[in-house]
């Protein structure tokens, strides 16, 4: 349990760190949207959301070159996927850095909602999806594709829905989230990452299997 002084300290912190304007307010805006999905899906762990989504782009604006320093320092050999694909470093980084430079917060969950926001992987906890989806999604996002899974999200009133519907929702707004990254990478001559295609195959075998299980 990270306890309400150490999140609040934490938010300080993050207000004053140096990043741009811009990422600030992104920072921000998904520990809102963390909360109002963890009130919905995961309401024993709104702590744990919270330091995921305040930590999530600690290294976002850091060079390649620091990246890279960054994971050979801690004995990891950058791959192919991770220089070819440079949006994902930032996910690998902050989740290293996390513990040394904040210590109070770093949970396992914490940790691995870090590690897997960009990519997501294969079983994916409730809070690695949760962070997953509310940096895409967060209130700040004007982008198209985010502007539309906002709305394909909030416009089918999960608050309304039993547990079994909230979780063959959030299946489906994940799904297509990957699909629109998948599309977004191919267009832009980027490799996919294959935890991206594990986790997108994990959630279309079990929306067949769901769907198969309701004709049955
Ligand atoms: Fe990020
Ligand atoms: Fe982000």
């Amino acid at each position: 349990m990270i306890d309400e002084k150490i999140l609040c300290d934490l938010r300080k912190e993050i207000e004053n760190a140096e990043m741009s304007e811009k990422r600030r307010r992104h920072t921000l805006a998904v520990e809102d949207m963390a909360v109002r999905l963890g009130e919905l899906y995961a309401p024993e762990s709104l702590d744990v959301l919270r330091a995921a989504a305040l930590l999530h782009d600690i290294t976002k604006e850091y060079t390649a070159e620091e990246h890279i320093a960054i994971l050979i320092g801690h004995g990891i050999l950058p791959r192919d996927i991770d220089i070819f694909a440079p949006k994902t470093l930032h996910a690998q980084t902050a989740a290293l850095l996390i513990p040394e430079k904040y210590a109070e917060s770093a949970t396992p969950e914490v940790i691995s909602a870090v590690r897997w926001h960009t990519t997501g992987h294969a079983g994916m906890t409730v809070c690695e999806k949760l962070i997953y989806l509310a940096d895409y999604i967060d209130e700040t996002r004007k982008f198209p594709d985010c502007v539309k899974l906002r709305e394909m999200f909030w416009s089918a009133e999960p608050q309304k829905m039993n547990e079994k519907e909230k979780e063959a929702h959030l299946r489906r707004v994940l799904i297509e989230s990957y699909k629109m990254t998948v599309t977004a990478l191919l267009d832009e001559g980027c490799p996919i990452s294959p935890d991206t295609v594990d986790a997108l195959n994990e959630l279309i075998i079990e929306e067949r299997k769901n769907e198969n299980g309701r004709k049955d």
